[in-house]
């Protein structure tokens, strides 16, 4: 995840916008929607963020307002289970890079395997512009998201010392070819 937002990240843009296609899945009888997020989402995204980040929120209203008015491509996709938002993702599109900005799913929801079709979503999504690569940060101590991401084709490429400002701990900066 960014370590917080940066508008700046990238110079170049790509001035268009791709519809997502609602999807409702299946996992263990239970239905899950997997939408586009809008603005009106963003009060629910921060307290996912709480219930995730215990009481904090990396990512703040204007964090993600830019994001999701953003002219770069980009995807930002919430799952919601009977209307309540479980789960959200982000990826952005730089030169030929898809980057995930974000992602995170509510404790009682993790492990079942949200999360990998949240990565999936975002593959398809830079596939379709003909990205080369997929990236992310993730911090040093997040073994099991670093699992879940070697699983995914990840590798870690190099190590961001002092990456997050609150803690100064190190970020792993990963990598998939596509
Ligand atoms: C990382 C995260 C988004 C993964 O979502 P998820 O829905 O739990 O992922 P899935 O169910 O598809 O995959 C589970 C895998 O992720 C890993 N994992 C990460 N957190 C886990 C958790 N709390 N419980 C179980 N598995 C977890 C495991 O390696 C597991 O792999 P396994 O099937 O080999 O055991 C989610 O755990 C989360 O929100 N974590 C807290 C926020 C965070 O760390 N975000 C990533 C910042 S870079």
């Amino acid at each position: 995840m960014w370590r917080r937002f940066n508008p700046f990240q990238s110079a170049l843009f790509r001035n268009f916008r791709k519809q997502y296609t609602t999807k409702r899945i299946r996992i263990n009888e239970r239905e899950f929607e997997i939408r586009q997020l809008n603005a009106g989402d963003i009060k629910n995204l921060l307290d996912v963020q709480r219930k995730v980040y215990e009481g904090e929120t990396p990512w703040v209203r204007s964090a993600f307002l830019s994001e999701l008015y953003s002219r770069h491509a980009h995807l930002y996709l919430g799952v919601l289970e009977e209307n309540q938002m479980i789960g959200f993702m982000g990826v952005r599109v730089s030169l030929s890079d898809g980057h995930i900005t974000n992602i995170a799913v509510l404790p009682q929801f993790q492990g079942l395997g949200i999360g990998t079709i949240l990565l999936e979503e975002s593959e398809k999504f830079s596939r379709s512009l003909d990205c080369a690569t997929m990236s992310l940060e993730v911090r040093r101590s997040n073994q099991d998201a670093q699992r879940l991401y070697r699983r995914f084709g990840y590798v870690s490429r190099k190590v961001l010392p002092q990456y997050y400002d609150e803690n100064q701990e190190d970020a792993i900066d990963m990598v998939k070819y596509l």
